[in-house]
This record gives structure tokens, sequence and C-alpha cells, in this order.
């Protein structure tokens, strides 16, 4: 398989080209010049709404917006009119959770590792609705516990609501499997691909998910943009989270009637230029290649494992083979609290890592038991195995100065 080169692509990243070592981008990523070219492409030459109007510039922006959502579909392999436009995975999470009409009773099924946002909107309907939630079990490596699923669905459940990558151990969830086990039972797969998507390739159709939430951000994009992919079938039994202006077919003073496909969730004049950047996004990253970026990926994360591992006194959470996980490393360093270990490597290395409990408190507490969290470094394909060294060095030198 053909390898990017990365000099190449760290030209498109004026955020790095000055010695700053960004190991947060699982956070947020950093945005390509083609991302920002496009967006302000939009800007100068046809800033107008979308769907709306017939002059020439309004119909650009409604083409570029239609093709963004063609981009974004052919990166996971969905059709265009299974991706619903929302601001990030959080929302697109609490559309799902709200619109699927869950009643009282009944079950859904998440795991310990699930970012809040994909925990707390079923903790929610837990509240409000008086749904049955059930919590999977994960070990400190990251294996879900399959074996309490098959039991748990063997109760009957709704949902299945899942992480695909862990974004605190950067695990790769068993999801093919796990859609499987859920839907020869019935129950319907809820997929947070906040962490998976930007770095792998992601194929709804192989992987059978329903539902599959992700963020424009963690992939290049622009904050402020995300999507949500329903599958084309379920779209009727699927509530929006907001309706009103572009989301109906007919209003009469005593009704309405809402739109079929994407619109019908779309209401009111959406992110425009974000949506136009996210596809841009999606594009960029399909012309790198997935399987490209994924290999990479694979090696800088070796290496950084391989770095942390060797350092005394340092404790690494999550699976140590590369090809189990996405290229995120956990650590905490002794009983030095994760912020000032990110404080430190910030100020002696320039080097941008994140700590705390990255959302994820239940996993944090209840399974690793890091009560003060952890620090997270996690890469993408415009870092180097020179940053990596960079960091690995100066964590080395704080450990012994913390001695
Ligand atoms: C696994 C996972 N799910 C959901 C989210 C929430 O994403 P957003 O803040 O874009 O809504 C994140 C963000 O870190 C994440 O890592």
């Amino acid at each position: 398989m053909a390898m990017f080169d990365v000099d190449t692509v760290r030209k498109d990243f004026p955020f790095i080209d000055n010695g700053r070592i960004y190991l947060d981008s699982s956070a947020s990523s950093l945005t390509p010049e083609p991302v920002l070219k496009k967006m302000l492409e939009y800007y100068h030459g046809f800033r107008a709404n979308v769907g709306r109007g017939v002059y020439t510039a309004t119909r650009r922006a409604t083409d570029e917006f239609e093709s963004a959502r063609k981009r974004i579909a052919s990166l996971i392999n969905a059709k265009p009119e299974e991706m619903i436009f929302v601001r990030n995975t959080s929302e697109a999470l609490n559309l799902v959770a709200f619109g699927i009409g869950l009643k009282p009773g009944d079950r859904v099924i998440a795991t310990v590792q699930e970012h809040h946002s994909n925990y707390i909107v079923w903790l929610r309907a837990k509240e409000k609705i008086g749904v049955d939630m059930r919590v999977i079990n994960s070990d400190p490596e990251g294996n879900l516990d399959l074996c309490q699923l098959d039991r748990e669905l063997e109760r009957g459940a709704r949902i299945v609501a899942v992480t695909h990558v862990s974004n605190v151990l950067g695990t790769k969830n068993p999801v093919e499997e796990i859609a499987k086990m859920a839907h020869e039972r019935g129950a319907l797969v809820v997929l947070d691909g906040a962490q998976s998507v930007p770095h792998m390739k992601v194929d709804v159709k192989r992987m059978g998910c329903d539902f599959l939430a992700f963020s424009g951000h963690k992939m290049c994009g622009p904050t402020g943009a995300g999507a949500l992919f329903i599958r084309a079938d379920l779209q009727d039994d699927v509530e929006p989270l907001c309706i009103g202006g572009g989301s109906i077919d007919d209003v009469g003073i005593g009704y309405y009637k809402l739109k079929k496909g994407p619109s019908r969730y779309e209401a009111g004049t959406p992110a425009i230029a974000e949506v136009i950047g996210m596809g841009e996004a999606a594009a960029y990253l399909q012309r790198i290649g997935m399987e490209s970026i994924s290999e990479y990926e694979e090696r800088l994360t070796k290496s950084l494992l391989e770095g942390i591992r060797g350092i005394n006194g340092v404790e690494l959470h999550g699976p140590m083979d590369p090809k189990k996980k996405i290229g995120i490393a956990s650590f905490n360093l002794g009983f030095m609290n994760p912020h000032d270990v990110a404080l430190a490597l910030d100020r002696s290395a320039n080097v941008m890592v994140r700590s705390g409990h990255h959302c994820a408190l239940p996993l944090m507490r209840d399974v690793l038991k890091c009560e003060q969290g952890s620090v997270r470094a996690s890469v993408y394909f415009y870092n180097t195995e020179e940053e990596i060294e960079t960091f690995i060095n100066a964590l080395t030198a704080l450990t012994a100065s913390s001695r």
C-alpha cells in the first residue's frame, strides 16, 4: 500500500509549523488548509442559505452542501440520504435517544467504556421515561464482557449503545460481533464513531450498525458540524430533536407534515460553511486513504507505547498491541496529578496532551481506579516519530525530576 509523505501532509497544518507538538487529536484534530480554503470559498463566493431560493449563489451553496453529504456518506459507505447533519456526536446521540420513542420498561444496554455523551443520554431516558438501563463491564485492557452482553440480550433489549473505539484506552471494540448478537435478539445498535471514523476505514454496512454518530472536528473538519447515520428504513420511526423551517412537507392552520429524508432532521439554517468544510475533510482523508492513515498511525502507536512503557514509574492503561487500538496512550505518572503532568509537558517541551477523566468517569473510576483521571497522548497522521521521541524524552525527564 502506498504510504503518504508525512512531510508533505504537515505543510497543510500551519499550527504545527513552529515546533508545537500536538498530541491531543482525540479531543479535537487540527484542520488542514484545503478545508479552511473550502470554507473561505463559501464565504467569498457563494455565501447564501441552502434549500431556499432560486438565485445562483443559493443554488451553488445547496449543491456544495449536498455534495458534502455525499462525501461524508462515502467515507462510511452509507447512502447520502442516510446522513443527517448535526453539530457533533453528542447531539447525534441525543437525537437517537429521544427520537427512537423509548417507552417505560424498554431495555437499553450500554457499556462502562462509554464517553458521557453515549451514557448520560440513556441515564436521562431512565430518569425521564423509566427505561431499564443495563451496563456491560469491561476489563482494564478494554475487553467488553460479551458473555454479560449475551445474558442481557437474552432478557430482551431495544437498544445496544456502544463506542466503536474507547476514547480512554483506544481499544477497538468488536462491533460486528456485537451488532450480530444484538440483531439476532431484535435490538438496534447505536454506535459512537467519534474515535473510529477519523482513524480507520469504517463501513456501516459491514459493521451492520443501525446508527453511527461522529464529529467533524475530530476528523480534520471544523467545529460545529457532525453527522448521524440512520439506516434508511428506520427513519420513519425516529423523531427529529428539533423541527421548523426546512423540515416540513406541508403546514396548514391546524396541522404539519414532516419531510422524509435528512431534511426532516435539519430544521433551521444549518452550519453551512462547517458542513461544507466537513465534506472537504472527508475528501481530504479519502485522498490520503484511510488504510494508509491506519497503517501509519499503527507504527506511531507502537513507538508511543514502547516509549512510555520503557519509563520507570509510569502506569500505562489499555492494550499494548497497537493492532488492537488506535493511537491513544492513557497513563499515570506515580502520584502526580495528571493536570500537573500535562502542564509540565507543555512548559518544558511544547507538547500538548489531554489530562483528566476524558468524559468517561465510569471507566476511569470503576474500572481503572484512577480517581484523578489520567494523562492521554493521542496521535494522528500528521504526527511524526521525532515528535514521539521528543515527548518520550520530556516524560522521562519529568519522571526523573519528580522522584
Ligand atoms: C468516544 C466519544 N464519544 C463522544 C464524544 C463527544 O464528541 P463531541 O464533543 O464532538 O460531541 C467524544 C469526544 O471526545 C468521544 O471521544
